[in-house]
Parts: structure tokens; C-alpha cells; sequence
């Protein structure tokens, strides 16, 4: 991985992908070109990121060299998109966004002197645990494609498929772990009502699932399968499901995915 790469937003979920690389060598520092929005920014980077990057802020006469690297990571917000304007340096450039609800369409409008990929990636990312969604725009090749594997598979698994199921992909992987997030919460309020001290009952919880989700995966049992050899007739698993059912929390959390790829759809 040799060649320059710019990255344009240099914030979390981009310091989450691209240090990784650094830190398995498989990028040089010198070879990153940075932009970020914020004088602030630029100083605290400069400052306290363990590399030495190329760094600049965002409309300076300076930070138009990011735009004749190659290939480009966009890793702003969605709503700062609108000020991010592609000086026409290059022709045929790679650009692979990270912008939640931005169509390849849309990606091609606005970057017109560039080959576009959209990627869809979750927080775990931060911690080398992601899930990297890829759909390949027009006229990738398979070099670029490789390429582009390679910047996320450090810190994530990687799925390609084709646009349209990126917006259900998203709801799962990117909004699911405020979902989990919230079980945790919810489950361990339950410990708490019933007498369990706050810390304790959240590291039961956590624990637990955990150790649920590796008995799944280890031994090959289906959901179905493990939830039987734990539900006894008349015992406490069975009372527990009973009121689930009753408040319908199967139905709740099949919508709560549907709402949010499409909302997500909404956004492209
Ligand atoms: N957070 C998540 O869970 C998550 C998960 C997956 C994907 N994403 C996607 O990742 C993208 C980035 O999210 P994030 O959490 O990393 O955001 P973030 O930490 O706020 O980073 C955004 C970066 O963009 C910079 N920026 C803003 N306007 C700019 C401009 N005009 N030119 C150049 N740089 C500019 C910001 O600089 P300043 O600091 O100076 O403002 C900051 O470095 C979003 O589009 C989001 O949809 C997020």
C-alpha cells in the first residue's frame, strides 16, 4: 500500500480505519494527507496523534495537494458534504465514502473526476471489532478493489454487496449497537429492581451476552435450540418469554430495524 491517500475529515471513524494501518505498517504516515474543518482540530491532531501525518484545515491554499492523491477516504458528516467542493486535479481517482445515506449517485454528482465506492461501517470499528459493508461503484478494478479491502480489514469484517442492501446492512450493524446498548441497559435495570448493585448487574448482563452469543457461535446451536434448553415447563425462562411476547418485543425489534433503513433510504 504505497501510493498517497487523502483523507478527507480526519475524525473518528477515519483515525479508526486509517491508525491501524500505521500500526501494522501497512501505510506510511508521510503517505496520508489529511483535512479537517477546524483550526482547533488541526492543532489538537498535530499535537497528540501518535503519527506524523500531512495534515491541513479545510480551504487553505495549502490543503489543495490533498486533491492530487489517487485515492481518497470520505470521512466527513453528511450534512458538512455541502462544503467539500473536488478541485479538478486528476482525472478517473478512487473515492470511497463513509457518509451514512449518500448514495453512489449522489457520490458521482458531487465528485465527478472520481470513481466512487460507498462503504457502511459500525463503531466497533474503533476498537478493531467492525463490520464494513463495501457496494463497488462503476468502473472499479480489481486491483482497487483489493486495495480498498485491505484499509478495512484491519480493523473489521468485510461484506460486499450491491447498494440497495447497504440501508439494511446499516440498520443492523450500525444502528444495532445503540439497540444492544439499550438491552444492556434495560436487562440490567431489571438486576437493579431486584436488588443487584448498578455495576454488578450491568457486568451480569454483559457477561451473559457474551457467553450466550459464543455458546451460539462455538457449538453451532440455532437460536431456537439454545433458547429450549434453557425454557423448562412452568420455570422462570418460560414466565420471563411469556411477558416479552405479551409486550411484543419481537415484533418491536423487527420494526425497530425496518424504521431504520428506512430512514436511512430517506437520507439517500
Ligand atoms: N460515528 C459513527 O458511529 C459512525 C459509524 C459509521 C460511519 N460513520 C460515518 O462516518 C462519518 C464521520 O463520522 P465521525 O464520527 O468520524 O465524525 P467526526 O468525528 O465528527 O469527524 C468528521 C471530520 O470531518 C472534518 N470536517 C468537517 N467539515 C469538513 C470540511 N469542510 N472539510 C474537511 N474536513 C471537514 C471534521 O473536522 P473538525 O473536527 O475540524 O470539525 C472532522 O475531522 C459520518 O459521515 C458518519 O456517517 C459514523
Amino acid at each position: 500500500m504505497s501510493s498517497k491517500i487523502a483523507v478527507i475529515g480526519f475524525g473518528n471513524i477515519a483515525k479508526a480505519i486509517i491508525t491501524p494501518l500505521f500500526e501494522n505498517k501497512l501505510l506510511n504516515p508521510e503517505d496520508v494527507y489529511c483535512l479537517v474543518n477546524s483550526k482547533k482540530s488541526l492543532e489538537k491532531i498535530k499535537k497528540n496523534y501518535n503519527y506524523d501525518i500531512n495534515i491541513f484545515q479545510a480551504n487553505t491554499k495549502d490543503s489543495e495537494i490533498i486533491w492530487d492523491c489517487q485515492f481518497k477516504l470520505l470521512s466527513v458528516k453528511p450534512q458538512q458534504l455541502k462544503n467539500i467542493i473536488e478541485v479538478n486535479k486528476n482525472k478517473r481517482n478512487l473515492l470511497v465514502s463513509i457518509l451514512a445515506g449518500v448514495s453512489l449517485e449522489n457520490l458521482v454528482k458531487k465528485f465527478p473526476n472520481h470513481k466512487c465506492v460507498r462503504v457502511v461501517t459500525n463503531i466497533p470499528i474503533t476498537i478493531g471489532k467492525g463490520l464494513t459493508g463495501i457496494s463497488w461503484g462503476e468502473g472499479i478494478t480489481e486491483d482497487q478493489k483489493n486495495f480498498i479491502k485491505r484499509l478495512f480489514e484491519n480493523s473489521s469484517k468485510i461484506y460486499e454487496f450491491p447498494e440497495y442492501l447497504l440501508d439494511i446492512f446499516l440498520a443492523l450493524t450500525s444502528s444495532g449497537p445503540a439497540i444492544i446498548a439499550l438491552i444492556i441497559e434495560a436487562l440490567s435495570d431489571g438486576g437493579l429492581s431486584g436488588g443487584l448493585q448498578k455495576q454488578l448487574s450491568e457486568e451480569l448482563v454483559m457477561e451473559m451476552i457474551l457467553g450466550t452469543v459464543s455458546l451460539i457461535k462455538d457449538t453451532n446451536l440455532t437460536t431456537a435450540e439454545l433458547k429450549n434448553m434453557v425454557t423448562s415447563p412452568g420455570g422462570t425462562t418460560i414466565s420471563a418469554l411469556r411477558v416479552l411476547e405479551n409486550k411484543s418485543l419481537r415484533s418491536a425489534l423487527i420494526e425497530a430495524v425496518v424504521a431504520a433503513s428506512n430512514r436511512s433510504k430517506e437520507f439517500s
